[in-house]
């Protein structure tokens, strides 16, 4: 399966959408069961080449899940999975990034005793010099790590620092610039922002805009509203497995995600509890506004 039209080691992103106007990627009534543990269904999801998709959800609500499918560790059990109109059937994540769909989760995207610069080409090392003397291309592998990373607006002092020194966002930042360089056209983001203080956050978000500026499909997986609302162009959230609410910015405030994502009944509920128990001061809370009932379910 490899009818692709963006190979993983391209020295540049197609900027263009996809062929026709089909969507990048798309899930039609998607599910997943593992075992008898049904961790997702009826999911319908677009992902758009220049737009931020954002998937929200409390824990276990399935958001690895979705992202597992999408990014060819784990296959649907349901419905329609489709990459440019096509439908698609990962086995491996190897041909996810063939076609042009790369994942970065939070821990495993570098390595943090290796310079900068090194784990920008982990496991794509360019070589130079003829057979039995080829070796690492040192210089060019620098000169393009300093060039894509300032492409995207990072700016480090040292690229032969280790990355480990580097703080956590910056190596968010490291792991989606090579993405963006070695041709991905879908990125996802698990979590980036899940272990970052507030200014950290704001700079993983900015290159999450930036990456969405040069054309790619972002999907954002996140827990915070707020995060999301900044970048945001759609937004999902998914409870207990499937998406209780999908809709495009237009239509939909940051108060009603945050609400949704809280959700609104529950928060009260457990306002009650905890003015019960005692001890916990629920006075200063503001009351939980009623949900607004003009919502699309699900995806029109
Ligand atoms: N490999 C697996 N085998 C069995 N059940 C699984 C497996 N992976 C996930 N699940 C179940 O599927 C449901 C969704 O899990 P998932 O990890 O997708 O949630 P999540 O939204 O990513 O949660 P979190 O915010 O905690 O990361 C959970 O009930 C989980 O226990
Ligand atoms: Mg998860």
């Amino acid at each position: 399966m490899n009818d692709t039209t963006a190979g993983p080691h391209g020295t540049a992103p197609p900027e263009a959408p996809a062929a026709g106007d089909a969507p990048l990627v798309e899930l039609r009534r998607a599910g997943k069961t593992y075992g008898n543990v049904r961790a997702l269904y009826g999911v319908d999801l677009t992902v758009r080449a220049g737009r931020v998709t954002c998937v929200l959800g409390d824990n276990g609500a399935g958001k690895s899940t979705l992202i597992k499918i999408i990014s060819g560790l784990h296959r649907h059990t349901e419905g329609d999975f489709l990459v440019d109109g096509r439908p698609v059937r990962f086995s491996t994540p190897r041909e996810a990034l063939d076609h042009g769909i790369a994942a970065v989760y939070q821990d495993l995207a570098t390595v943090p005793l290796m310079p900068v610069w090194r784990n920008f080409f982990l496991g794509s090392e360019p070589t130079k010099g003829p057979w039995p003397l080829r070796r690492l291309d040192i210089a060019r592998m620098k000169e393009t790590a300093d060039r894509e990373l300032r492409r995207m607006g990072i700016v480090l002092d040292d690229l032969e620092q280790p990355v480990g020194t580097l703080s956590g966002g910056q190596r968010q930042c490291v792991a989606i610039a090579r993405a963006v360089h070695f041709g991905a056209r879908v990125l996802i983001l698990d979590e980036p922002t899940a272990a970052l203080g507030v200014k950290q956050s704001g700079v993983v978000l900015k290159y999450i805009a930036a990456a969405r500026e040069r054309g790619l499909g972002v999907v954002l997986i996140t827990h915070n509203p707020h995060h999301a609302y900044l970048v945001g162009d759609h937004f999902g959230v998914l409870r207990l497995g499937t998406l209780e609410l999908s809709a495009d910015r237009g239509e939909i405030t940051l108060e009603e995600l945050t609400d949704h994502m809280a959700g609104g009944a529950e928060l009260a509920a457990l306002k009650h509890e905890l003015a019960q128990a005692g001890g916990v001061r629920t006075d200063g809370l503001a009351e939980e506004p009623p949900i607004a009932d003009t919502f699309p379910e699900g995806n029109p």
